[in-house]
């Protein structure tokens, strides 16, 4: 594996605390687009929710800040055995976060 890799691995975490929305900075967003289409992480929202799904982003809710957000996708790719890489992960909160949360913006 790259030590690119391995330097994303390392630093997420510590990015995420430490920096709010800079974790997306370098995000692939198209690639996070792809992901989300691909993994039905809508349609099980829907069921919950209704609508497309996307009522389950709730920026107000307890989801406050870029490293939870990525934090969640994390959790559900995880219930979904997906095994996504740091960088997909994150990716996908990237979309989420430009879509719904907009922790980024508010910096
Ligand atoms: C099997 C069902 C299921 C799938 C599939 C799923 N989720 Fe979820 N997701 C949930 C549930 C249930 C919650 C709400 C948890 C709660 O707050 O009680 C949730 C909440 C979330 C939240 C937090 C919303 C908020 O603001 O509180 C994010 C972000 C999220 N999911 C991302 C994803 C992504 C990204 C995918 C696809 C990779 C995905 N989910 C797939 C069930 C699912």
């Amino acid at each position: 594996m790259k030590p690119l890799f391995i330097t994303l691995v390392l630093a997420a975490p510590l990015a995420a605390s430490a920096q709010g929305g800079a974790i997306f900075k370098d995000a692939d967003l198209a690639l996070g687009e792809k992901l989300l289409a691909e993994n039905q992480c809508s349609a099980c929202h829907a069921r919950r929710v209704g609508g497309d799904g996307s009522a389950i982003y709730r920026p107000q809710g307890r989801i406050d800040s870029a490293g939870k957000l990525r934090g969640m996708v994390e959790y559900c790719a995880s219930e979904l055995k997906l095994s996504l890489f740091p960088e997909e992960v994150t990716a996908i909160a990237a979309v989420l976060d430009r879509d719904h949360y907009h922790f980024e913006r508010k910096r």
